[in-house]
């Protein structure tokens, strides 16, 4: 029969693209995607069609990933256990999405990827192509074949004439690493000791905060329902306008992470990640829906927020669930218009301004501090407060 294979190019990915021919004897559709991990796309090409692939895919999604998955998920300011951004989490449905539909084009019955058993992105790739299609086959050669060693794998290559390149700098990183617009992600390796803090040479995307500029870059980014659109001034499609934050973030040392996650299937494992544009888009946008969002509905979208983040993270994406609760949340976005300028120094996101024409909710001539307009009447407090203190003086006097 015929298998799609979420394919690299890489080592691990050419392995298992000999292996699905050996092994299933099946032919083999591969599909490469474009999601601004900053690779050549090319050399797949040839090496699928060196590999006897007749039919090949290579998709340029980076917008398509920004504008439905990485913008839609940045409504709700999600954060996974209070630090992680979930840069690899939302590209997977993504991909599942396009395995589902090249299975589709191509007539194939089965998908695969080369994702290990004991991570997370089987279950993101797997729960999303099922969700998508209930009836395909998925191969996991992770979980089936003996090659679980690097010897092993390079054994293989090697017996099968499968070239073990290095980096386009020349250099192998030893770390477990993933790529795309919204982050990098470092895995294994020295991390496996969760006190060992990382080498500085790991890090790719942004200075160190200590070799940062001296003086701060400041930026304002204008949003539309919840979205950014522009910076400064100048209006960008999702994708240029997160690689834009990427670079002007990575250059002030923003966005770096350390941290010990819980993985869904039981583990915990240390992870650094580098989500500069990200980190950048979280402050703004909380600091836009705080001038823009009403007091409760605010408060409800950030007890909902640890849920959706659970969602993304344990590859829910195309659940009822997530749907459900992306549906409550797009409709607080409609009047989350505005601007924010931040400051970046040093490995920070400071917010010095906010602005809505259209939508701000504050007004100076209630809040402040001088004699107001009308609008609020000091003398109701005393009544506010006497009735919310009475159960907790009721209860004060049986203490005694
Ligand atoms: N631990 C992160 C997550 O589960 C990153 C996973 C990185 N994946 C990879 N294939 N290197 O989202
Ligand atoms: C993998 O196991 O393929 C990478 C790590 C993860 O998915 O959590």
């Amino acid at each position: 029969k015929k298998v799609v294979l979420a394919y690299s190019g890489g080592l691990d990915t050419s392995v298992i693209l000999k292996w699905l021919q050996e092994e299933y004897g099946c032919e083999v559709v591969t599909f490469t995607a474009d999601i601004g991990q900053g690779e050549e796309l090319e050399p797949a090409r040839a090496k699928a069609q060196a590999a006897g692939v007749k039919e090949i895919y290579i998709d340029d999604l980076r917008e398509e990933f920004v504008s439905d998955f990485v913008f839609p998920m940045f409504r709700a300011n999600t954060l996974y256990e209070g630090a992680y951004l979930l840069g690899t989490s939302i590209a997977r449905p993504l991909i599942a999405k396009r395995l589902i539909e090249i299975a589709a084009e191509t007539g194939a019955d089965a998908i695969s990827h080369g994702a290990t058993g004991k991570g997370n992105d089987q279950v993101r790739f797997e729960l999303g192509a099922y969700a998508l299609n209930p009836e395909i086959k998925i191969i996991a050669p992770w979980r089936e074949w003996d090659l679980l060693s690097r010897e092993k794998l390079m054994a293989y290559a090697e017996s099968r004439g499968i070239a073990v390149e290095m980096k386009r700098d020349g250099t192998k990183s030893p770390y477990s690493m993933d790529a795309n617009l919204l982050h990098i992600s470092y895995e294994g390796y020295d991390l496996e000791d969760p006190w060992v803090e990382p080498g500085s040479d790991m890090w790719r995307w942004s200075v160190a905060p200590e070799q940062a500029p001296d003086e701060p870059t400041t930026i304002e980014i204008a949003f539309e329902q919840g979205d950014p659109v522009a910076i400064d001034g100048q209006r960008l499609s999702p994708a240029e306008l997160l690689a834009e934050l990427n670079r002007i973030g990575g250059a002030n040392g923003i966005g770096r992470a350390d941290i010990v996650e819980n993985r869904y299937v039981g583990m915990k494992s240390r992870g650094c990640y580098e989500t500069p544009g990200g980190t950048i888009l979280l402050k703004a946008h909380r600091a836009i829906e705080s001038l823009t969002l009403d007091r409760e509905a605010a408060h409800l979208k950030d007890e909902l927020m640890p849920r959706y983040a659970s969602l993304v993270y344990n590859g829910y994406w195309f659940a009822p669930e997530r749907k459900m609760m992306q549906a409550a949340i797009d409709q607080t976005q409609q009047v989350v218009n505005g601007e924010v300028r931040l400051k970046l120094y040093k490995g920070n996101v400071m917010v010095v301004g906010r602005k809505s024409e259209t939508n701000s909710l504050f007004d100076a001539s209630i809040a402040t501090f001088e004699e107001d307009a009308g609008a609020y009447d000091q003398a109701d407090a005393t009544g506010f407060i006497r009735l919310n203190a009475l159960r907790l003086r009721v209860a004060g006097r049986k203490r005694g």
